[in-house]
Formats: structure tokens, sequence, C-alpha cells
């Protein structure tokens, strides 16, 4: 295959298709603090087309906050069972509040309860009061569609480099590197 999004659709449908596997959708997001020092953590991948790869957050989180400064992003997968790993660099963009709100309606009750009752990567001063919280809230939206909160949204990173990995025991991987350079897609191979 040679266009790169349409690699990782084909990768990510095997991995989907996969019942060995527990997180099919889960990729590290990485952002680079104030500091300029590099932060990873898994978010539940959206969609991958070719405007790029979308995930959702909380907007003021510590990976929301970061992208807002700086919109330089990493983002790797790896699934186990196929031996394949992705890297994307890229930058990050935010979703219109339209799609964010498509994904937010997608989301179960529970989860949405827990968005409003919590301000994400502040620190947490008593569990109690966030159960405390959600019961509030749980009463006060009882039969009730939960509205998307403004501190809640998405992520698209546009990707500006992308590589393939597949892993081999020999250690002997194939690396399929995809770099977008005035609006075309070259690909080299990398020594393992
Ligand atoms: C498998 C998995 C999926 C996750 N999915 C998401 C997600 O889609 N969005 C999200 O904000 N956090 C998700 N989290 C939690 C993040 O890893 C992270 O703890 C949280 O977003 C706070 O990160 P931050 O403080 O760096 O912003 C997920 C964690 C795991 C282990």
């Amino acid at each position: 295959m040679n266009h790169p999004i349409e690699q990782f659709q084909h990768w990510w449908q095997q991995a989907k298709a996969d019942p060995t596997l527990k997180q099919r959708s889960a990729v590290c997001i990485s952002t680079l603090d104030a500091q300029g020092f590099p932060v990873g953590r898994f978010v539940d991948l959206k969609a991958a087309d070719q405007n790029g790869f979308t995930f959702c957050t909380h907007l003021n989180s510590q990976k929301g906050a970061d992208l807002r400064r700086n919109p330089k992003v990493a983002m790797t997968a790896w699934w186990d069972s196929l031996g394949y790993q992705v890297r994307v660099a890229g930058l990050a963009a935010e979703i219109s509040r339209a799609d964010a709100n498509r994904y937010w309606q997608s989301r179960n009750r529970d989860a949405q309860l827990t968005t409003l009752a919590c301000q994400q990567s502040q620190p947490l001063a008593s569990m109690q009061s966030i159960k405390d919280e959600l019961t509030t809230l749980g009463t006060h939206y009882q039969e009730q569609a939960i509205p998307l909160p403004d501190n809640w949204g998405g992520f698209i990173i546009r990707p500006l480099s992308i590589e393939f990995l597949t892993f081999a025991q020999s250690r002997l991987h194939l690396r399929e590197f995809y770099q977008y350079e005035q609006g075309v897609w070259h690909k080299t191979l990398l020594q393992p």
C-alpha cells in the first residue's frame, strides 16, 4: 500500500477485528509541556481519515493546555497480537463544536456525568466530593440529555510523517516511513 492513511485504516481494521486484543483503539499521545518535556498518555482514537487522527478529551486538561500552547504532537500505536507499531508526528488542531457534540452524544451517560464532575488533570482533594457531585448531577439530569460542556472536545492530528513497523522476532523489522512534503506522501524504508 502506498498511501499511509489507507495503510493505517487497514491495520486498525485488522486490530478491531482481532478478538485477542483488549484495547484496539488505544494510542499514546505525546505533547510537550511548558518546560519542553514530552508527556505521553493513552487515549481512545475516534477516527482516522484523510483529514487526520481524532481523539476527544477535556480541553483544559494537561494535554489540552499543551496542545493549545504548542500543536506539535506525536501519536504511537502498538497492536501486540499483530506485531504492528505506528508512529505519527504532526500538528494538532481543535475539532469543531459540531464534531465534538457528535462524539459527546456517542458517549455513555456515566462517562458524560464523570466529565461534568471532574476537572481533568487538576489535583484531587477528595474522591468522595466527586462521587457526591456525580450523585447531584445524576439527579439534576435525570431523564434529560446532558449537553456538551464547553471544556470537552477533541483534537485532530494532521500528520506530517507516519512510520509503520512490522515486528520480526529476528529484529529485522520492516520499517516503512512516509513524509508529507508539498502535498505528496514520500515513502522511504528505514533500517531496523
Ligand atoms: C486505554 C485508555 C484510554 C483512554 N482514553 C482517554 C480518552 O479518550 N480521552 C482522555 O482524555 N483520556 C483518556 N484516558 C486517560 C488518559 O490516559 C489520561 O490519564 C488523561 O487524559 C489525563 O491526561 P493529561 O493529564 O495528560 O491531560 C485513557 C486511558 C487509557 C489507559
